[in-house]
C-alpha cells in the first residue's frame, strides 16, 4: 500500500498546484519505499532531490501570493520558511553521520505536507481561483 495518497480532498483547485502536490507526494512515497528497504544512500539523494522540489513548490505558491497580493501571505511564508529550516537541520545532521534517516521523520514529512495542504494551501484555494487561476 502506498504510504501517502493523493486524493481530491487535497485538490485546491488549481492544476499546476495540484501536479507539484501530486509531484511531493510520490516523492515521499518512494523516499518511504528506501526506507522500508534501509537503502540508506538512495534515502539520502532522495532527501536533497525533495528538499530542492519542495523550494520549488513553495516559489511557485508564493510567486502568486505576491503576484495577487494574498492577505494571509506573511504568515503562510512562515509556514514555509520553518519547513525548510526543519529540512535543513536534518540535512546538516545527516552531514555530521546523525541518524535521522528514519520513519519518524518520513511520518513527520508526510504530517506536515497533509496538514500544510489542508490547512494554508486550502485557505488560499478561493482567492487565487477568484484571481483566474485553475
Ligand atoms: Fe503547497
Ligand atoms: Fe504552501
Amino acid at each position: 500500500m502506498e504510504f501517502m495518497h493523493w486524493s481530491e480532498s487535497l485538490s485546491v483547485g488549481i492544476k499546476e498546484i495540484d501536479e507539484q502536490h501530486k509531484k511531493l507526494i510520490g516523492m515521499i512515497n518512494t523516499f518511504y519505499d528506501h526506507l522500508q528497504k534501509d537503502n540508506k544512500s538512495a534515502m539520502k539523494e532522495l532527501l536533497t532531490a525533495m528538499a530542492q522540489y519542495t523550494v520549488t513548490h513553495f516559489k511557485t505558491e508564493e510567486k502568486y501570493f505576491d503576484l495577487y497580493k494574498y492577505p494571509n501571505a506573511a504568515s503562510h511564508k512562515k509556514e514555509h520558511a520553518k519547513f525548510i529550516e526543519e529540512v535543513t537541520s536534518v540535512q546538516s545532521r545527516l552531514a555530521q553521520g546523525q541518524p535521522v534517516l528514519s520513519l519518524e521523520l518520513t511520518s513527520f514529512i508526510k504530517k506536515w505536507v497533509t496538514e500544510h495542504i489542508m490547512g494554508e494551501d486550502k485557505k488560499y484555494a478561493p482567492f487565487l481561483t477568484s484571481k483566474g487561476l485553475k
